[in-house]
Order: C-alpha cells, then structure tokens, then sequence
C-alpha cells in the first residue's frame, strides 16, 4: 500500500487470536485490549483518538519522549542508505561511533563496547564474557555465578538463573547450575515511605562475604545485581550497600556487573547509576533509553582490563567466539546516536536530576491514600504498594492499570499490587502533578 492510500489511523484488528501476548493474562487483554496507535512526546494516542498520558517511558525505555523529530530522521535516512552489513567479520562505521560515543558516558575505565539487541542479550553477554575472562586469566575454577533475590534480569537462561523472581524460574526447569543468590535489600518496617536510598541495609551486602566463605572465592566469577531492582517494584539501593559490594568483589578478585537495563541513560539523573554512586563495576549491562526504545539495541560496556587480557595470541583467530546477527545493527546504531544527541543538547540527565525532589514530593503525597502500604522513590521512579486482595493477589493493580488506561488517559506498569513510575525524562512539572493525580484517583478507585 503507498503511502497516499495508507488510512492515517490504524484500524481495529478484527482477530487478536493469533498473537500470544508476552507477559501478559491474554485472555482478559483480548476482551478489553489497550490498544496503541501513536505516539508523541509524553503521549500516547489509542486507536478511538484519546490521549494517554505516558507514566512510564513504554517499558522505561523511551527516555527521550516518543516520536521524537532527530531521532525519526536518523532512522529514515539510515534505512534508505545502508539496511544491513554482516555482523562479523565485517561493520559500518556508526557501530564504532556508537560504541566510543557510551564508552565516554560510562565511568571510569569501562570503555569497551558490546552490542547486542536485549536487555536479556546483555545479561548473557556479560555473564558469559565474565566466565571467559575468568578462562583466559588462568581462573577457570570461577564458574559460579551470584545474582540476587528479587532482581530481574530478563528472560534468557543466563538471566533467570541469576535472577531472583520464583515465576519466571519455576516453569522452565534447574536453569543454569552453580548458581547463588545475595538477599534482596527491602525491609518495609526499616524504609516504608523513603524518598532515595533508604539508611537501613548496608549490611546485606556481607551476605556476599558469608557465599564466599560456604563456595570458597576460587570458585566464585561474578555477582550482578541491579543497582536499583526496577521490574520487582522498585527498590532503590540502601546508602552504601553498593560501595560495600564492590568491596567484598575486590577483596576477593570478583567481578561486578551492574545491570543497568533500567538505571542506564538517565534514569537516575546520571548516564548511569555507576556514576551516581561512585561505584565503577568491571561491567554495566544496558539496551532500552540507548536509543530511547525506537529500534532493539542493547549492549555490554565493560573496562578495559577485561577487553585487553582477551587480545592476545594469533592476530587472524577470533577472541571471542559469541555475538548475535544483529549485534549492531545500522538501524539501532543510527538511532542511537541521534538519541545520545537528544540526551546531551536537551541535557536531560541533568533535567532529571533537577525534577528528582519535585518528583518524590508529588509521589509521597499519595501517602494516607487509603490501600497505600508504601511509597518509593529514586531519580524520575516510583513505586507505590497497595494493599493486596486477599484473595487475588494483583488483581487490584491489574483492575487500576486498566482503569488508568481506559477511564484516565494513564498509562504505568504494575508488578504484583506495585504500581511502577518512570516517565519519560521530558516530562514537565505540570505533568508531573498530572500523573500523581490520576494515580490517586485510580487507586481510591480500586481500593
Ligand atoms: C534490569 C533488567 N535487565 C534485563 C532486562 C531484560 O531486557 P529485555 O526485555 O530487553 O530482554 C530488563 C527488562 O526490563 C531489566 O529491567
């Protein structure tokens, strides 16, 4: 169909048998869908016309806002000029670009970069690349490998074996062996209602030392945490649990890999949570803002060290054997660097630096809403807890996200009766108030 004759809204589907929506109850999605149809800057437009306001930049992707001019253009003319060059053994130069362009936001000496097109991707990536390093360095004993209880790490074999979510592990068999997990680091009692990092839990970073003195070191290559735990609702790090992580690696010659899938590009009011906390991990995993979700791009940015100590032996054998077809892909590469563009002239980090206590201040004054268990914050995120039916846990967040999108032009993503927050970082003070208005409407209204 030519673009003249294209309807400028998309119809209703008449048949939403054939696809199995992922991640979602697809039987009660299919009776009421939440269609979308565009997008621009902080909206979303459904299919009957009606504006959406965005609570959650997509899936904490679309940093930049939606649709945005630069980034559109860079795509457009990308896909004229070159659609696809192999992936090995051959490049094009936006791939290098890309890659110094997120080695000069990451910290520190993490300034080698790995591209693939997943969060998930990057998860396996870097655990993979951690086990390989461990072989070349003469440590192949490390083989065991530490995430974290409630931390998410997509879906890929590698990141639900580090992960710490019981239904996307029970289903799918003993996943990765030699596998351990650190405790999570919420306490309600000890942080209900924290704006930022919460004072209580440093100390459940030790628990790294007690997996260390039940595996013994020499077996031990890595621990990835998030450095914020995004998808399980929201847990910001407890003041310097992190710092005291990467400690414990050091003392004991670990890896540390943050998983910045989330954290990364701005979230947080830095390029990464590394930064913000003045941590520098040996790996940060990152994919969505990196082209603020307009095309798959994902990727491993890891330091120097560990991409030298693989540049060895003959010059004509591969280093590495692992990538991905796509890995680098010139549609993602030009939409990324447009991207990185939009981040640095608008200076939306900093933006969502300056907006993080007008932010906190608008969430905690949904405190005393009735249902209302817990309120966090961190950067441009937040999660509120409601109180569970005791009968159907996730059915009051499941009833207020479809009432947000339906009946209030709001759209946010929930986690069990955890409503999540992270709007786009363009987001203005009046929107700001706009969201945590509706949000309280929607939950008197499920309460
Ligand atoms: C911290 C973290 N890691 C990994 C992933 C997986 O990313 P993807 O869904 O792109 O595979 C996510 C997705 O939300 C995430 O939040």
């Amino acid at each position: 169909m030519s673009l003249a004759t294209r309807p400028l809204a998309p119809t209703v589907p008449n048949d939403l048998e054939a696809f199995f929506v992922p991640f979602t109850p697809n039987r009660a999605f299919k009776k009421n869908p939440r269609l979308i149809a565009r997008a621009k800057d902080m909206h979303y437009i459904t299919l009957d016309g009606r504006k959406v306001i965005d609570g959650s930049a997509g899936m904490w992707c679309c940093n930049a806002g939606h649709n945005r001019d630069p980034i559109v253009t860079a795509i457009q003319q990308q896909a004229a000029e070159l659609d696809y060059p192999p992936a090995f053994q051959f490049s094009h130069p936006k791939a290098f670009e890309l890659a110094s362009r997120i080695a000069a936001l990451a910290p520190g000496d993490l300034d080698h970069v790995f591209f693939c097109n997943s969060g998930s991707e990057a998860v396996d990536t870097a655990l993979k690349v951690a086990l390989a390093y461990n072989n070349v360095r003469g440590e192949a004993s490390r083989v065991r490998l530490i995430g974290r209880e409630r931390g998410y790490h997509g879906v890929g074999f590698g990141g639900i074996s580090v992960g710490g979510i019981v239904a996307n592990r029970k289903m799918f068999g003993t996943a990765l062996a030699g596998v351990d997990h650190l405790p999570h680091t919420y306490n309600r009692e000890q942080q209900a209602f924290t704006k930022g990092e919460p004072e209580w839990g440093a100390h459940l970073a030790d628990e790294l030392d007690r997996l260390v003195a039940l595996h013994d070191a020499s077996t031990i290559g890595a621990v990835i945490v998030e450095p914020m735990a995004g998808s399980t609702g929201v847990l910001p790090p407890p003041k310097g649990y992190l710092q005291r992580l990467r400690q414990i690696c050091d003392k004991h010659g670990i890896l540390l890999i943050f998983d910045e899938v989330i954290t990364g590009f701005g979230r947080l009011g830095t390029a990464f949570a590394a930064e913000r906390y003045g941590v520098i991990p040996d790996m940060i995993t990152f994919a969505k803002g990196v082209t603020s979700g307009t095309v798959p791009m994902a990727g491993v940015v890891m330091r120097k060290g560990i991409y030298d100590t693989f540049m060895r032996g003959p010059e004509h054998v591969i280093e590495l054997f692992h990538g991905y077809t796509y890995s680098a892909h010139p549609l993602a590469c030009a939409a990324g660097i447009a991207t990185l563009d939009v981040y640095r002239d608008e200076k939306l980090f900093e933006r969502a630096a300056a907006l993080e206590d007008k932010w906190a201040d608008a969430a905690m004054s949904l405190k005393g809403t009735p249902g209302v268990l817990d309120i966090r914050t961190l950067g441009l995120v937040a999660a509120i807890d409601m109180a569970s039916k005791p009968d159907a846990v996730g059915k009051r967040a499941y009833d207020a996200m479809e009432k947000g999108f339906h009946e209030h032009g709001l759209l946010f993503r929930i986690t069990g009766d955890t409503i999540a927050l992270s709007p786009p970082l363009i987001i203005s003070e009046n929107e700001i108030g706009e969201i945590f208005d509706k949000v309280g409407k929607v939950i008197r209204q499920v309460n």
